[in-house]
């Protein structure tokens, strides 16, 4: 068998990079209709610019003079210090050769060198396969490699132009529930008077929104990371439109995001939404992702998809969803593995 040899991928080496991907997006796109890869373009910018919320590095392994599989890992820098997410991809045709365990082991081997005991990563399989994906072979891997399932999601689409009459009677329906609120739009940049309640209110994303059994802590966004996150979706091809509703005191209730990238224009990525618990009930949560769906159309006619994932014990917000139309397409599985920090 010809040996693998794993390097650091350097993103300003065009080749490599191109190369990187080329592996990366045939494996993430292998047997799956619902995939959505991320574009060249978007991961060079992602891994070239310096963010001070997150570590993403890359990783080639190479036999022959093939790139055979890929590995990235991200390390968040201001919370969840004990995490490193990861992702392994092999190119579906070398397959069970050993090489996705090689890869495996070299970004586990730098996770505990960078002091991470938490592994965490996720992995897409059938909507009709079992709920804890059990049985398919991405799975398999994870599992036959000490990592538990945390949560189980669902990946929804809901077809473009969505339906304006059904969101705006979905909006006039939930408004006498919320005039207490006020709502604000913006594309990109979040404006500056509202950052710091804004990112709080993401922040607590993870440990607010049902997550199983996966560990995660609140995230710090404050505003350093907010305008440097910000810095790097623009120059990546991101613009993403938020709605937020505000109590009356100013502070930021509610969020819903949706963004769409320039080189994957016909998709639209549904990100967070949040209701701060002490806001719940007053039906934001609906309003606010109609509002911004309809929005989101009127300005921007190129996205033919919107994509969202829910778990699947998050039955307020599948509902939701399924009121405005989306669809079960395919389901994650989001895994994590603990192991001795390496320091
Ligand atoms: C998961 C993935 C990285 C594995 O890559 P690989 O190079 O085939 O990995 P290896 O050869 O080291 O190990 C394959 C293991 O998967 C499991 N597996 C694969 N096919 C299987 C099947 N049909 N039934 C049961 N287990 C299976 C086994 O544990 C197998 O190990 P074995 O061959 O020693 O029995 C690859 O399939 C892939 O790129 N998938 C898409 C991305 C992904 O889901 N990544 C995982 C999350 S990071």
């Amino acid at each position: 068998m010809t040996t693998l040899t794993i390097a650091s991928l350097d993103p300003f080496d065009e080749s490599a990079m191109a190369a990187w991907h080329a592996t990366y997006n045939a494996a993430a796109s292998y047997q799956r209709s619902y995939a959505a890869p991320r574009a060249l373009e978007e991961m060079r910018t992602q891994l070239q610019m310096e963010n001070p919320g997150e570590r993403l590095l890359g990783f080639t392994g190479v036999s022959g003079d093939r790139v055979v599989v890929t590995g990235t890992l991200s390390l968040s820098l201001k919370d969840n210090l004990e995490q490193a997410w990861l992702e392994v991809h092999t190119l579906p045709e070398l397959r069970r050769n050993g090489h996705g365990s090689a890869m495996l082991s070299h970004l586990t081997a730098e996770a505990q060198a960078h002091g991470r005991c938490l592994l965490v990563t996720e992995v897409a399989y059938p909507y009709d396969a079992r709920v804890d994906g059990s049985g398919h072979p991405d799975v398999e891997f994870l599992r036959n490699r000490g990592f538990e399932l945390g949560i189980a999601d669902v990946q929804r689409v809901l077809d473009l132009p969505a339906d304006e009459a059904l969101l705006e009677h979905l909006i006039a329906a939930a408004e006498p529930m919320h005039r207490d609120y006020e709502f604000r739009q913006f594309r990109g940049r979040v404006p500056e008077d509202i950052v710091e309640t804004y990112g709080e209110l993401v922040g607590s994303l993870l440990t607010e929104s049902p997550m199983g059994d996966m560990e995660f802590e609140v995230q710090v966004m404050d505003r350093e990371r907010i305008r440097a996150e910000e810095k790097i979706s623009e120059a990546s091809g991101r613009t993403k439109y938020t709605t937020v509703a505000l109590a009356d005191d100013g502070t930021a209730a509610a969020y819903t995001e949706l963004v769409v990238a320039r080189h994957t224009p016909e998709w639209a990525f549904q990100w967070g939404t949040l209701v701060r618990p002490d806001h719940r009930g007053h039906r934001l949560g609906v309003a606010l992702k109609a509002r911004n769906l309809l929005w989101l159309q009127r300005e921007c006619s190129r996205p033919r998809l919107v994509r969202t994932y829910n778990a699947e014990v998050n039955t307020h917000m599948v509902a939701v969803n399924e009121r405005m139309g989306f669809r079960p397409v395919e389901r994650l599985g989001e895994f994590q593995r603990r192991v001795e920090p390496g320091w």
